[in-house]
């Protein structure tokens, strides 16, 4: 037996001991659901305003409600419903959004006919449309990009997913392949000391249900120190309905490591919110800027 033998059998152990525990190894293939949606559907008012951010914070300048100058070739990783993604191409980009979610991306699909972009047939590639969106049911970690895209995107805390630390760098290097050299990524988190401090806790919210009726959700946010992963569940009355999310949150020491580690250049400015706000502890995002070497 190898040593190589000996280490992916101690790996195929560690990977066992989450579930083992009682955690859910891959709560994210079925969390991420329709009643997922309902809840944060308030978000997409945002996602207009946030997609000329992000690429201000990338450097790109673009005039409200003005076309841009420059096309750039945009993947949004973990894109959901393509809210984000959207928004890019309505300011001229082509762009590529890759979700786990297939309804998701095929409400995505609808919207962008109805909003009069462009949309490409999902050929399972992970590369720029011609024009307008493309939308690819793609795990995050096997993106198999070849390096055709000028901005990578992953935003509102699509990151630190897998309990195996491994394969949350599998996800950078997966999206370090897809972008040309000097590519830019830029990674929207939240800021953990402000969800140590601040974000934990219990909040309810009402929802209409899909015979219009209201319901009420609660959220319980927690932090769980030993594992330093974030969980929260939203509880509806209906059991079966309930939602369980949890993410790994990592410092900014730390995930400039692992984005120095993937083969980024990260940059010297990291933001704590969308408006370009240098991070502090009490920034509500931790948003990090990296490229990929020329
Ligand atoms: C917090 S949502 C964010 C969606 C989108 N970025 C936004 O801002 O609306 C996370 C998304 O990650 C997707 N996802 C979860 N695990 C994934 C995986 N392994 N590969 C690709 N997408 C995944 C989910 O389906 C969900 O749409």
């Amino acid at each position: 037996m190898s040593v190589f033998d000996l280490t992916s059998k101690a790996r195929k152990v560690f990977n066992r001991i989450p579930a083992m525990l009682g955690y859910r190894p891959d709560w994210y293939s079925s969390s991420f659901n329709q009643d997922y949606e309902k809840i944060y559907r308030i978000t997409d008012d945002a996602a207009p305003r946030e997609a000329r951010q992000v690429l201000q914070l990338l450097g790109y300048r673009v005039p409200r409600g003005a076309r841009t100058q420059q096309q750039l070739a945009i993947l949004d990783v973990a894109c959901g419903w393509g809210r984000h993604t959207m928004q890019f191409a309505l300011n001229g980009h082509r762009v590529t959004g890759v979700d786990l979610n297939a309804e998701f991306l095929e409400e995505a699909r609808h919207e962008a006919a109805e909003n009069g972009i462009s949309v490409s047939p999902d050929d399972a590639k992970v590369t720029p449309p011609e024009s307008g969106v493309k939308f690819v049911k793609r795990d995050m970690r096997t993106l198999d990009g070849s390096g055709d895209f000028d901005v990578a995107v992953c935003l509102f805390t699509s990151f630190g997913y897998f309990s195996d630390p491994e394969e949350n760098m599998e996800v950078l290097r997966s999206v370090h392949d897809c972008l040309k050299p000097r590519g830019q990524f830029l990674l929207d988190v939240d800021n953990p000391e402000l969800y140590v401090t601040k974000g934990t806790g219990q909040s309810s919210q009402a929802l209409t249900d899909s015979n219009g009726e209201g319901i009420l959700v609660t959220k319980q946010s927690e932090f769980d120190f030993d594992r330093g992963r974030r969980i929260v569940r939203f509880v509806f009355d209906d059991p079966s309905l309930n939602i369980y999310l949890e993410c790994q949150l990592y410092t900014l020491e730390a995930l400039i490591g692992m984005l120095e580690d993937t083969g980024f250049v990260v940059s010297k400015t990291q933001y704590g919110n969308y408006d370009g706000q240098n991070y502090g502890s009490k920034s509500p995002r931790l948003i990090v800027k990296a490229r990929k070497r020329a």
